[in-house]
C-alpha cells in the first residue's frame, strides 16, 4: 500500500475509533540521539543482555551495570523529545476535543514521552531516573545521573527501578497496557523490534480483539505480517501519517 491510500484508510478507521493506543520501544527515541539495544549499534551488540539487564548479571558486577545505567542517564538528560513523541503529545490533544482517547504504553525508560507533552503514558518497564534498594522498601526519583551507592536505610546495593529479564512487570501495569490493548480500536507499534514479551504480545492482543494494526519501523518485525506496516523512520512517518505539524 502506498502511502497515501494508508493515510486514507487510517482517516476512515479513525472516524469512528474511541481509543488510539501507540506501543512504542527503542526505535522511538533513535532520532533523539539514544541507542537501541538490538540490531548493528545497538547496546547489546558488545555485551550480553543477561550481564546488563538481569538481577543475576548486577550481583554479579553491579559497577558494570552502573556504568551502563549513568552513561544512558546522560544521554537521556541531553536528548530532546524527536518530532515522533511530540506528534503522538500534539495528537492526544486533538483527538481529546473530538471526545477519543489516546494512550501510549511504552518500553522505554527515557522520559520523552513526558517531556514531549504525552498525558496518558503507561511506563512498561519502569524509568531510568528512578532507583530503588534490592533488599528494603527504598525508593528515589531524581533527574539526574545517579551513582551507585548504598541504600541509607539499610545499606544494602542500590539499583535502578526498571524491568530486567526475569522480573514481573510492575504491579497493575500488565494488566492496565492489557485493558488498553483490548479496547483499542487502533494499535500503533512504533520503533519495538517485537520480541520482548509480555510487551510484544500486546499488538497480537489489538489484533484478535478487532483492532487495526499500523505499524512504524525502519526494518520489519514478527508482527509486520498482521500490521499496516509503514516502513521508515518515526520521526518522518508519524507526522505524516498523524497529519500532525511539529516544530
Ligand atoms: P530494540 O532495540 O529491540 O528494537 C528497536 C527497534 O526500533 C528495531 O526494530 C529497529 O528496527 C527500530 N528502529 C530503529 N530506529 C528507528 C527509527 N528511527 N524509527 C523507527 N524504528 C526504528 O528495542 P525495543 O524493542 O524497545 O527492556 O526493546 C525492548 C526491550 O528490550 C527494551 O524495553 C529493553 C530491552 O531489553 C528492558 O530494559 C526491560
Ligand atoms: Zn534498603
Amino acid at each position: 500500500m502506498e502511502m497515501k491510500d494508508i493515510k486514507e484508510k487510517f482517516l476512515e478507521i479513525l472516524e469512528k475509533a474511541k481509543n488510539i493506543v501507540f506501543l512504542t520501544g527503542a526505535g522511538i527515541s533513535a532520532e533523539s540521539g539514544i541507542k537501541t539495544f538490538r540490531g548493528e549499534d545497538g547496546y547489546y551488540k558488545n555485551v550480553s543482555v543477561m550481564k546488563l539487564a538481569s538481577v543475576e548479571g548486577f550481583l554479579e558486577n553491579p559497577k558494570l551495570v552502573w556504568q551502563w545505567y549513568n552513561e544512558r542517564q546522560e544521554n537521556i538528560l541531553k536528548a530532546k523529545p524527536n518530532p515522533a513523541h511530540k506528534a503522538i503529545a500534539k495528537f492526544e490533544k486533538m483527538m481529546e476535543k473530538e471526545g477519543k482517547k489516546v494512550y501510549v504504553i511504552t518500553q522505554n525508560v527515557d522520559d520523552l514521552h513526558e517531556r514531549a507533552g504525552s498525558n496518558n503514558l503507561l511506563k512498561l518497564h519502569g524509568d531510568i531516573f528512578t532507583v530503588k534498594c534490592i533488599s528494603c522498601d527504598y525508593k528515589e526519583n531524581r533527574n539526574e545521573v545517579i551513582k551507585e551507592r548504598n541504600c541509607p536505610k539499610c545499606g544494602q546495593l542500590i539499583r535502578p527501578d526498571v524491568v530486567w529479564f526475569g522480573e514481573a512487570l510492575p504491579v497493575g501495569i500488565y494488566e492496565k497496557a492489557y485493558q488498553l490493548a483490548a479496547e483499542s480500536d487502533i494499535f500503533f507499534v512504533v520503533g519495538t523490534s517485537a520480541v520482548v514479551y509480555p510487551a510484544a504480545y500486546l499488538p497480537v492482543l489489538a489484533s484478535s480483539s478487532g483492532a487495526t494494526i499500523f505499524e512504524v519501523n525502519i526494518n520489519e518485525t514478527p508482527i509486520s505480517s498482521n500490521a499496516i506496516f509503514l516502513k521508515g523512520k518515526a520521526g518522518e512517518i508519524l507526522p505524516e501519517i498523524l497529519n500532525i505539524k511539529v516544530n
